[in-house]
């Protein structure tokens, strides 16, 4: 293989996301606008570019790979190229996962499993159908809920990732995480960021992590857990529900020391950090002349920019998001 992927401060990136489409079939309020101004269809990758795009990962050492959105499942024929990722699960390939908001699951849980995914990431903030229609802006918890069932039917292994949200689901969040332990999923709770214009304030809702933990101290027996899943998420074990609870806390704890990951957006653009400004074309690099070296030089210069952390502070009333992309765009 080719050189592994090593920044200028000397991490070792082999964890890409790969996002397919920036829409979604819901519209949570943290996340976008009611009115989200989806990018026209012939800006994004085809399945193939994308498919191309990964290998070259693959080939400089990346052994994870996440697909997002948007909402992954959404893109027309996405199990085609799950499918072909994960032919290399095993040749170069770790782990081919995906973040889904869940509501198309039911369809797809099978389809997945059999081509080697192992494990989901599926959003869940709430589990009260009412609250769910608020947030989300669409009556879908059932879907995510038949979903979350499907994907356990199939054998995969489901992480459910909570938005902290002030006002929101903050009361709720204890009988989430028992009921996610009952089940048998690990539960990671985050902290809002300050990705894109929302209808709103986020400082409204933003929920700091600190506050929390302290909470389900006063509740639970929190021991730190080793687990590591190669993301953000750090891990404690909860003696009296048996279950693993993680949290990501850009805001109130910076995991960027050790950061082992790039995106990639469904146009093509390598962002090599959630909160960084400067991107590489790499659907340029993927329609050249000769995509092979162009990639590769294009993930040479994704090394140099990446820069040592994000700087994210929550936007205050009437002040602009730290970043104009949303995390749909983005993938997260
Ligand atoms: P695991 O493989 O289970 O560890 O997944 P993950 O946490 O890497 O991925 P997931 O898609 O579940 O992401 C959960 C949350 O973490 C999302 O809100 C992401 O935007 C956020 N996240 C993932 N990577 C980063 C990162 O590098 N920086 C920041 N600030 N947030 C991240
Ligand atoms: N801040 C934090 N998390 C966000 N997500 C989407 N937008 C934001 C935001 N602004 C979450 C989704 C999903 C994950 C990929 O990112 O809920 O779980
Ligand atoms: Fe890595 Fe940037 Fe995320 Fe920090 S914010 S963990 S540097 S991608």
């Amino acid at each position: 293989t080719q050189s592994p992927l090593i920044d200028g401060f000397g991490r070792h990136i082999t964890y890409l996301r790969l996002s397919l489409t920036d829409r979604c079939d819901l519209r949570c309020s943290y996340c976008m606008p009611e009115r989200m101004q989806f990018l026209p269809r012939a800006e994004v990758l085809s399945l193939e570019e994308a498919h191309r795009v990964a290998i070259a990962f693959i080939d400089r050492g990346v052994t994870k790979i996440r697909l997002t959105g948007g909402e992954p499942l959404v893109r027309r024929d996405m199990i085609e190229l799950v499918r072909a990722l994960g032919r290399r699960i095993g040749n170069g390939l770790e782990e081919l996962t995906l973040t889904t908001n869940g509501t198309q699951l039911a369809e797809f849980a099978g389809d997945l499993a059999a081509a080697g995914v192992r494990r989901v990431n599926v959003s869940l903030d709430t589990l009260d159908r009412a609250a769910f229609e608020r947030l989300a802006r669409r009556d879908r918890l059932d879907a995510v809920l038949q979903g979350i069932a499907a994907a356990r039917e199939a054998g995969l292994k489901v992480k459910l990732n909570t938005v902290a949200l002030k006002g929101v689901n903050e009361h709720e969040i204890p009988d989430m995480i028992e009921w996610a332990h009952g089940q048998g999923h690990d539960v990671t709770l985050i902290e809002v960021m300050p990705l894109g214009e929302v209808d709103g304030e986020r400082i409204d809702h933003y929920l700091p992590l600190d506050a929390v933990r302290r909470d389900l101290e006063r509740r639970w027996t929190l021991t730190p857990s080793g687990h590591r899943t190669g993301g953000p998420s750090r891990y404690v074990n909860i003696a009296e529900t048996g279950g693993r609870l993680g949290f990501i806390t850009p805001l109130t704890g910076n995991f960027c020391e050790g950061c082992n990951r790039v995106r990639v957006t469904a146009t093509g653009q390598l962002y090599a950090c959630l909160g960084g400004r400067e991107q590489v074309d790499l659907r340029a690099a993927v329609r050249s002349q000769d995509p092979d070296r162009a990639l590769a030089d294009a993930l040479d210069e994704a090394m140099a920019i990446k820069p040592e952390r994000h700087h994210f502070a929550i936007s205050q009333a009437g002040e602009a998001p730290a970043l104009p992309r949303h995390m749909s765009v983005t993938g997260g």
